[in-house]
């Protein structure tokens, strides 16, 4: 498995102003978006390019473009907050859904909606804010596979310990960029420090 936490001062200063309780949810969006961009640009460093030839103004140069057809998958509902800054950052980019709802009491994910472009031989980046249990992403990446996927990063704003022991056991192969490591789940299966419920802090809901 490899699990990437990013150090990056400017995601750190994001991340203390997600966390906060007082954030309304409008700048929580904004905040939300632009830690997004940092991880989208960890996740894509060390892509595979291929070389092309490109007419400047003065002359041909050969440049370097990004080799595979890269795939976004927001995990519904809050994975969409990271869609349209990722979308900006790589307009090539093709999109698929995955809807995932946790049971309350239970915290078991489950799937109420799929719908995915060609996978097979394309990076797939899930985005998927946070990685409590680990029950929503492995779900989730359990849908991406059956289609034919074959290399996959989950991109999380938060992970805690638990989820990414899980996903490590269940897909040791998929790459977790994150911005932060947390300390625990609570009883409800809520991250600790975390930031709360982030669907409800994006959308206002409760
Ligand atoms: C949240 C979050 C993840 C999931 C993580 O979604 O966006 O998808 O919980 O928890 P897990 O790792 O224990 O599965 P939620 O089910 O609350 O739905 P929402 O995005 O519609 O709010
Ligand atoms: N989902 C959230 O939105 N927050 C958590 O802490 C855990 C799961």
């Amino acid at each position: 498995m490899t699990l990437h936490v990013i150090t990056h001062s400017l995601g750190e200063h994001l991340l203390a102003s997600l966390r906060d309780q007082s954030t309304a949810p409008g700048e929580f969006r904004r905040l939300a978006r632009s830690l997004t961009a940092i991880l989208v640009t960890e996740a894509t460093r060390a892509l595979p390019l291929k070389e092309i030839d490109v007419q400047t103004p003065l002359e041909v140069t050969v440049s370097r473009v990004l080799l595979e057809t890269v795939v976004l998958v927001p995990v519904l509902r809050a994975g969409l907050s990271m869609l349209d800054i990722a979308l900006e950052l790589i307009p090539g980019a093709t999109v698929g859904y995955v809807g995932m709802q946790r049971d309350e009491s239970t915290a078991i994910a489950h799937s109420y909606y799929c719908k995915l472009p060609p996978l097979r031989g394309c990076r797939v980046l899930l985005l998927d804010p946070m990685l409590a249990t680990g029950g929503s992403a492995i779900a989730a990446i359990d849908q991406l596979v059956d289609a034919g996927a074959d290399n996959i990063a989950l991109l999380c704003v938060v992970a805690a310990p638990q989820g990414v022991a899980r996903l490590n056991e269940v897909y040791p192969d998929v790459a977790i960029f994150t911005a932060s490591l947390d300390r625990d789940l609570n009883a409800k299966s809520y991250i600790m420090p975390g930031l709360g419920d982030f669907g409800d802090r994006l959308y206002g809901t409760v």
